[in-house]
């Protein structure tokens, strides 16, 4: 051994070939954190000391090789300013680069995941040999950062500008076959064969059969590409990046503008550009936003883990009842991810409704070529669309999706309850009624919870497990095992009408009940709230969620938070509501929904609804940008605050990755109390006081008010 680290470690096999090693200590998988780069640049110090040194291989112990730098390192990094992420850089691009220098060939064996820094310290190697189970890719602009550790330099002089913009904008994952044909791996092989292929490659550079020198040349010298061909490359990619990314997310424009930058340079002054580069990006709202989004969906998986952990026992069989959009979608969610589902309904059109939506969804992937007709019928043999109970006594879990009426839905629950085991767990798909309330009409309220998905439940990757009051740790368990089987986030969180989401998405649309009551035009909130990053503006998203089921709800909520969320007027939504205007369920709500000539929907905005709601309207007039924001916005922050202090929800990061995951909250600001924290909570409460006049929910909280007088935040 000449070198052993808690991470990093060389040993000498035979023939002076030195085998430099990543195996992180105590955790599963390998990564760059600091101690980790200070490590191997003691490594390769060993290295360079090593007399007779022939060439070096590359492994790690892990089932991955490495996934990258350590996240969580980067928030009080950037925290300290430009200087300090710049420094932390600077010391694994040199590592990187004396280990390209070395004078005896380098080869890597990527056997598992190589992203980011992972990738970028296989690419300062000489060859790369990967598993066929390997994917590599340079994540960084996913989370509003570019590669900063010779990925903008290294990947276009090795596979070209195309395969590097392509792979460095998009941040997506690359098997290694993909891989191999894109030039970034020299080989791929199965897993057993890895090792002995990567010291075949390894010992060819050391008898002079490869020329790893001229690899070398190529990496460091300006890249291969003349004035036309760099515009081509550079100038038309730009624009299609800068498109697909959105002006909210910089990151990808910036990485294709540093590569352009310093395609006509060497490789020190091309890693001096990267560099400028990711200190630009890394101190933009976007970057510690999508840094502190990562870091909230490790901690909201980690939770669902240690849930699914305490669950005694698997979802072996499920079933759903009501097999409408959503019981339709449950069962065709859990069919396609493997567990077996019964789909009861009161109605055959109900299940035949069901069975064509699974068909439907399933059909298109194998249409795309995603999936074999075999795999097709496996699935829907899944799904076994039934009109009665029987047999239910072998079902692990039901979740309940009937109509929103209490009343039909406790008799539904006390129905089902005896038909199945007493242990059997029982889900309310409810989306504004109590599970408390809900569990008085049942036999074991312990075995009883409420499961809300979102609609379209194929696509919405959020799952909220409410736990009612007399629900049973084994039953939260049991749920969140069932939706993480279902591959969805689930998040648990505590009763109250509306839980999490909808308790504060109805605040947001009464924000927009009262700027059309004071003469808002509905098409420029929505342009507005579009504009700030919402995927679409809350005229449209209620016309989407669908005016009856949305009024029904704000009714609910109204009964539930009269203080706040009943209303002494009548609103645009009441008048949608009445004129049987249901969005686009019927054609019709706020805007008209027509098909364009290539048959796909479109939505239109017609007079007709301006004279439908005049009556209720004051006379049109122009809003500011910041008062319609300020006035959309707040109501969803203070009741979300309110929902931390209650307890609804356990942390800060759960509430906004709920927001993000159900609701499409805008990704780039981080969630609702990222953006509380951004401007600050003192300008926040400053802002509620503008608005209070407009009622309870302008109120900043008296906890809010605390911490604008002590200065603090909501992430520490
Ligand atoms: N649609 C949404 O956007 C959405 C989102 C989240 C949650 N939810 C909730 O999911 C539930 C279902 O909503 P939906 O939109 O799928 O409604 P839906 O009207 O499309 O479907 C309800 C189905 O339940 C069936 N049904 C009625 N009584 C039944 C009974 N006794 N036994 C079995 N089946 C019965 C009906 O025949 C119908 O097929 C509601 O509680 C709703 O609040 C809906």
């Amino acid at each position: 051994m000449i070198f052993k680290g808690n991470a990093v470690s060389v040993q000498m096999l035979e023939a002076g070939i030195a085998e430099l090693n990543f195996d992180l200590q105590g955790e599963s998988v390998n990564k760059f954190d600091s101690a980790t780069v200070n490590e191997l640049e003691q490594a390769i110090t060993a290295l360079e000391n090593t007399a007779d040194l022939k060439g070096v291989l590359a492994t790690s112990g892990k089932g991955v090789f490495i996934v990258g730098a350590d996240i969580s390192e980067f928030v009080p990094l950037f925290e300290q300013g430009p200087e300090a992420a710049g420094e932390h850089l600077g010391k694994n691009a040199e590592n990187l680069n004396r280990l390209e220098d070395l004078g005896v060939p380098v080869v890597v064996a990527i056997n598992g995941f190589a992203l980011g820094g992972g990738l970028e310290f296989c690419l300062a190697c000489d060859f790369r040999i990967a598993s066929n189970a390997a994917k590599v890719g340079l994540p960084e602009t996913k989370l509003g950062l570019i590669p900063g550790w010779g990925g903008t330099v290294r990947l276009p002089r090795l596979a070209g500008a195309d395969v590097a913009i392509e792979w460095i904008a998009s941040g997506k994952d690359q098997k290694a076959e993909a891989a191999l044909k894109a030039g970034v791996v020299d080989g791929v092989v199965a897993p057993e064969a890895l090792r002995d292929a990567a010291l075949n490659v390894l010992q060819q550079c050391i008898d002079g059969k490869l020329d790893y020198q001229s690899r070398r040349e190529q990496k460091k010298a300006p890249l291969k590409l003349n004035g036309i061909e760099s515009m081509m490359a550079f100038e038309t990619s730009k624009a299609f990046v800068a498109g697909q990314a959105g002006p909210n997310y910089p990151a990808p424009v910036v990485a294709v503008k540093c590569m352009q930058k310093s395609a006509g340079l060497g490789r020190d002054e091309a890693l001096q550009v990267e560099k400028e580069g990711f200190v630009k990006v890394a101190s933009t709202e976007a970057a510690k936003s999508l840094v502190g989004l990562f870091l909230s969906d490790q901690l909201i998986a980690k939770n669902a883990k240690s849930w699914e952990k305490k669950a005694d026992k698997k979802i072996g069989h499920a079933a759903v009842l009501g097999a409408g959009i959503m019981g339709g979608g449950i069962a065709y969610q859990s069919a396609l991810k493997g567990t077996p589902i019964k789909m009861k309904d009161i109605a055959q059109a109900g299940l035949d409704l069901g069975l064509s939506e699974a068909n439907k969804l399933l059909s298109k992937q194998v249409a795309r070529g995603r999936m074999t007709p075999e795999k097709m019928g496996s699935i829907l043999a899944k799904i076994d669309a039934t009109l009665s109970y029987d047999s239910f006594g072998d079902v692990d879990m039901v979740v309940e999706a009937v109509v929103e009426n209490p009343k039909v839905k406790q008799a539904v629950l006390a129905d089902v309850e005896k038909t199945v085991s007493e242990d059997t767990i029982i889900a309310s798909n409810t989306s504004t009624i109590s599970i408390t309330h809900l569990a008085e009409a049942m036999q074991r309220p312990e075995n009883f919870c409420g499961m809300h998905f979102f609609n379209p439940v194929h696509a919405m990757p959020l799952v909220e497990v409410i736990r009612g009051e007399k629900t049973s740790d084994t039953a939260v368990a049991r749920t969140v095992a069932y939706a993480n089987a279902m591959g969805k986030k689930a998040i648990v969180v505590n009763d109250c009408p509306g839980f999490l989401v909808n308790r504060v998405l109805f605040p947001y649309f009464a924000g927009f009940a009262g700027l059309s009551r004071d003469g808002a035009d509905f098409q420029k909130v929505d342009k507005v709230m579009e504009k700030w990053g919402w995927p679409m503006g809350p005229a449209y998203l209620m016309d989407v969620v669908g005016i009856d089921t949305g009024s029904h709800a704000e009714h609910v909520m109204a009964e539930g938070f009269p203080d706040r969320m009943s209303k002494d007027y009548k609103t645009v939504v009441d008048v949608m509501f009445e004129n049987e205007r249901y969005g686009q369920k019927n054609g019709k709500g706020f805007y008209t929904y027509e098909t364009d000539k290539r048959g796909k929907p479109k939505k239109v905005a017609k007079q007709d609804t301006y004279d439908l709601i005049a009556p209720v309207v004051a006379e049109t007039k122009e809003f500011d940008q910041e008062e319609v924001i300020a006035r959309m916005m707040i109501p969803m922050a203070t009741e979300l605050a309110r929902c931390l202090e209650e307890g609804i929800v356990g942390s800060p990061a759960e509430a906004d990755m709920a927001l993000i995951y159900g609701v499409g909250f805008p990704p780039f600001r981080g969630g609702i109390f990222r953006w509380i924290d951004s401007m600050g909570v003192e300008a926040f409460v400053a802002m509620c006081d503008k608005y209070k006049h407009l009622g309870k929910l302008y109120e900043a909280t008296d906890a809010q008010r605390e911490m604008a007088a002590a200065g603090k935040k909501y992430y520490a």
